[in-house]
């Protein structure tokens, strides 16, 4: 098991981030105890970040004590392994609009203390502007507003020379457009406010979806 990323450990082709919570198995497909750490494999059919790094991705930047926003956090998933690597100094504020997905997303704040749930709609972060200044925004929300999310919350909430990384759901846009045309499009609009750092496509994971990294100019 390397660390190949800060706070992300390689084993061949599986990825993993060391549990905070050792014995809770939610989320992971498998846990491998390593002397007193344990780690969780983390599945890139599962979480889009992970298809991200498997695929190549080189600029990662969240780390150990790191602040982030997170809109679209479902139930928790991938929030979870995000709370493993930002540790016991960091904290994610989760956003997330579902009640339903809301009421698991509680359960997985609970057991791990360094994640805020927040039921709003990320359309709207004046609902949530106590959230303090973040590292990092990650967006996972499948609207036709991806960009208008992003780039509303990051001027918002990013520090200065903070990192972004949204998952572009070319499906969510347009139906029928050529997916890379679509990305194109994004990533111009994007572009105009965030810096462009580096974008990877998912497929084979996640078809029809782009990750890109941004940096607040
Ligand atoms: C693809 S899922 C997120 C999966 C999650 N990021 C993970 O990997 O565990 C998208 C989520 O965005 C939420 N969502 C959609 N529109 C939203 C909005 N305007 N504000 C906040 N959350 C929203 C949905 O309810 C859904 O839970």
């Amino acid at each position: 098991m390397k660390e190949t990323i800060p706070g992300v450990f390689r084993d061949g082709k599986k990825i993993f981030t060391m549990s905070m919570v050792k014995g809770y198995n939610a989320y992971t497909k498998s846990i491998v105890t390593k002397g007193k750490a344990e780690y969780r494999q983390w599945d890139p059919d599962k979480s889009k970040p992970a298809a991200a790094i498997i695929k190549g991705l080189k600029t990662f930047p969240i780390t150990s004590g790191s602040k982030v926003l997170y809109l679209g956090a479902a139930s928790g998933a991938t929030c979870s392994f995000f709370s493993d690597i930002v540790g016991e100094n960091g904290v994610i504020y989760a956003v997330e609009i579902s009640e339903r997905s809301a009421r698991d997303l509680n359960v997985t704040s609970e057991k791990r203390g360094n994640i805020v749930p927040i039921l709003a709609d990320a359309r709207k972060p004046e609902d949530y502007d106590w959230v303090e200044p973040v590292d990092l925004v990650f967006e996972d929300v499948a609207s036709d507003e991806q960009s208008a999310i992003m780039i509303r919350n990051s001027d918002k909430f990013l520090k200065p020379g903070g990192h972004a990384m949204i998952a572009i759901k070319s499906r969510s846009i347009d139906v029928v457009r050529d997916p890379k045309q679509v990305y194109k499009e994004q990533i111009a609009i994007l572009g105009k406010h965030l810096e462009i750092v580096e974008k990877v496509e998912l497929d084979p994971y996640e078809k029809d979806h782009m990750f890109v990294v941004l940096r607040k100019k």
